[in-house]
């Protein structure tokens, strides 16, 4: 391990497993995986944006470490998370001959992490899965804590399951090549951590903004470093996200869900949206006397020098206001939002009303 790796634990007893952050050390990934799997054959999973060189990299470090290794590459993009994508890596996976000794290996972004490790979750009742997250998004998010899945039309995320990795090997060197619209848009996650959970964090992402924005080594390992404890303490405390703790990790998103769905998926990337949701709950927030304006100016001002958007996009606010109804938070009538009490912390709120959420909407 390079002196200047890290390694965050996720606290799952049985299924507990360490996630390495690093540096240039995805030549580490063979002996990362020997050390914590017994398994001997490793099915790389990825996409064409990411086989070279990443992928391409890991194979060559699965197979110094003598394991037989396959590389399977999917078509880049959401639409590849569906059923029929699925069965076709069933299907090779038979054809490869993959039993219980066997590994998928997924290297890749949010999508082939969700897609591979769905097929791992399945195929033969479930194999061991590892995770390579090579999208900022996917290395403080997705790739930790286990949810699996893909998408049905017109349901996003409808089918899947709580498959957690044997390890999750992070180099944050593959950063480099990742498009800037994409980058930006992880740091949204980035900074949705520092408002839900950490004031010192987000007091860090301000005085590194410089850093942020040129993807410095020092300032990405300790910035993906704090993410993956974070998420890996919630993860702890509410695998299967049935307590409402793992639920803070969904600040901004009942806004950030709604504009999606009305701008049509595309239009912003996950993380824009994200950005543009979270200022709209935390006006929501000052609206219901939780938070002063102040703390909403703070988390503007940061995105905006991350050059994320924060304005609510022209479209009607009654189709915004709708899809939230329909959105998987809304229980018995009652719409939930995440939302800031001081920085750092958030509260699962069930009092909030539409006209509510349209003066926030309409920034009121
Ligand atoms: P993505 O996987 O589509 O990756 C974005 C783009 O970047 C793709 O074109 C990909 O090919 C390319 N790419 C990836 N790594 C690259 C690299 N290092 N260099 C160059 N190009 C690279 O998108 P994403 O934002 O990583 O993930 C979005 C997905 O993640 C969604 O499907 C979402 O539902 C899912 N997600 C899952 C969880 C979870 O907990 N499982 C959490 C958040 C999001
Ligand atoms: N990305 C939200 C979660 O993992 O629960």
């Amino acid at each position: 391990m390079a002196d200047s790796s890290q390694i965050v634990s996720v606290p799952l007893a049985e299924r507990g497993y360490d996630v390495l952050v690093g540096t240039r050390n995805l030549g580490e990934a063979g002996d990362f995986l020997c050390q914590r799997a017994d398994v001997s054959h490793a099915v790389v999973i990825t996409d064409q944006n990411v086989e070279e060189p990443h992928a391409v990299c890991v194979v060559e470090s699965l197979a110094e470490a003598d394991l037989q290794v396959d590389l399977l590459v999917v078509d880049a993009g959401e639409t590849s998370k569906s059923i029929d994508m699925v069965d076709g890596l069933w299907q090779q996976l038979l054809e490869l001959g993959v039993d219980r000794k066997a590994v998928v290996v997924a290297v890749g972004g949010g999508v082939i992490g969700d897609l591979a490790g769905f097929v791992a979750s399945t195929y033969g009742r479930g194999i061991s899965l590892m995770q390579v997250p090579t999208t900022l998004l996917a290395q403080v998010d997705s790739s930790v804590g286990g949810k699996v899945g893909i998408n049905l039309p017109g349901a996003k995320n409808m089918v899947g399951a709580f498959w957690q990795p044997v390890g999750v090997l992070i180099d944050t060197a593959v950063l480099d090549t990742l498009p800037q619209r994409e980058y930006r848009s992880g740091l949204a996650e980035v900074v949705k951590y520092g408002v839900i959970l950490d004031a010192e964090f987000f007091e860090y992402l301000e005085a590194n903004i410089a850093g942020l924005n040129d993807r410095d080594a020092k300032v990405l390992r300790h910035v993906v470093t704090r993410c993956c404890e974070m998420k890996a303490e919630v993860v702890g405390q509410d695998e299967r996200d049935q307590t409402g703790q793992r639920a803070v990790l969904n600040y901004g998103h009942t806004f950030c869900h709604a504009i999606e769905t009305v701008c049509g998926y595309g239009k912003y990337l996950h993380g824009e949206a994200v950005a543009i949701g979270m200022i709209c709950a935390s006006r929501l927030a000052e609206r219901l006397g939780r938070i002063d304006a102040a703390l909403t100016a703070r988390q503007r001002d940061l995105l905006t020098s991350l050059q994320l958007p924060v304005e609510v996009p022209e479209v009607d606010h009654d189709a915004l206001l709708e899809a939230m109804t329909r959105d998987k938070k809304v229980e018995h009538g009652r719409l939930f939002f995440v939302l800031p009490s001081r920085l750092g912390h958030v509260e699962l709120v069930g009092d909030a009303s539409l006209d509510d959420a349209r003066a926030a909407l309409e920034n009121k």
